[in-house]
């Protein structure tokens, strides 16, 4: 029976962080240790795995990392402040914030405060705008980033492709569809963006010689929706209760795998697909940020 070949974002992120090691090499030799700030507010325990996560990989690399927690109840304008400490702080090099924040702070706000120069997660309107205008002195948000890199590194070519993205959000789908439609062999793709209010969902799929599903909504892609030979990337994580251990809960993505591998050509696992490359590419920005910092 056919079964896809794995997109195994554990390995394209382990060559990723081979690179970064050897620039952190090169700027430690230089006497420059890049350094990147993360920013938590609350005690959401998701958001804390996270950062524990990036504080992890960082030390890992030779990258320092301080993390600054906030209670819940801080305003906007008390995170504000403590960003604005990290623009001017010479040592530092990348600033992240963990979304989702207390509903008091506005995520519009938070992410036109970070310097662009130290915006490592690239949702800054200036790096937004770069990335439109396909100038690459800007930073392009890690997780669609990190998908191209996934397809860089498994020689998939978008070039002349159809692709099809759910889900248009301003950290994935948006973004990604622009760096699919730069010019140039990273791009170069004919691109469709699909959305809640979009019609024939099903069939524009079906189109697709690379579909990527980013929406957050549990098994939405059935194999029927998938073009064999198709490229899928799975970028949902949905958390599900598991009703054998109460408590606990299982992560799905937003395509039912079982079905999808008996039609892709190659297709993320998930967990391990596109989560490992987030941070690869998050560590790879703070890396460039120093160097290009440090001039
Ligand atoms: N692994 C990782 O590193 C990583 C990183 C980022 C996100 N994620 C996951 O990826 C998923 C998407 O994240 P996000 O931040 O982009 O989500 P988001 O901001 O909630 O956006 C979801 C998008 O999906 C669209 N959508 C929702 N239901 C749909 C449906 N039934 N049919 C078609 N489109 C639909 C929405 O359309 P409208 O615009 O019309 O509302 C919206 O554009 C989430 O599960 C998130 O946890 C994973």
């Amino acid at each position: 029976m056919h079964q896809a070949k794995l997109l195994d974002g554990r390995q394209a992120a382990a060559a990723v962080h081979e690179r970064t090691r050897a620039r952190v090499r090169k700027l430690r030799a230089r006497g420059i240790e890049p350094a990147v700030v993360f920013f938590r507010v609350g005690d959401d325990p998701a958001s804390e795995l996270y950062v524990r996560r990036k504080e992890k990989q960082a030390r890992e690399l030779g990258i320092r990392s301080e993390t600054v927690v906030l209670p819940a109840p801080s305003t906007e304008r008390e995170l504000l402040d403590r960003i604005e400490e990290k623009n001017r702080d010479p040592g530092i090099h990348g600033i992240l914030v963990q979304m989702p924040l207390p509903q008091q702070i506005r995520a519009e706000a938070v992410c036109q405060a970070i310097h662009p120069a130290k915006d490592i997660d690239g949702f800054h309107p200036v790096n937004a705008g770069k990335l439109l205008l396909g100038d690459p002195s800007g930073f392009a948000p890690c997780t669609p980033a990190g998908i191209c890199e996934l397809f860089r590194h498994y020689g998939l070519v978008t070039s002349g492709a159809e692709v099809v993205i759910l889900g248009r959000s301003n950290i994935v789908g948006k973004p990604l569809a622009a760096l699919l439609l730069a010019r140039g062999s990273q791009g170069d793709a004919t691109v469709t963006v699909l959305h809640s209010q979009s019609r024939h969902i099903a069939e524009h799929c079906r189109r697709a010689d690379f579909l990527i599903a980013a929406i957050g909504k549990a098994e939405f892609v059935r194999g029927s929706m998938i073009k064999p030979g198709a490229v899928v990337v799975d970028v949902g994580v949905t958390r599900l209760p598991l009703p054998s251990v109460p408590g606990k809960s299982r992560i799905v993505g937003d395509v039912h795998f079982s079905e999808a591998v008996r039609i892709a050509a190659w297709l993320t696992p998930n967990p391990g697909g596109v989560g490992p490359m987030t941070i690869a590419m998050l560590l790879a920005n703070t890396v460039e940020a120093a160097e290009r910092l440090a001039g």
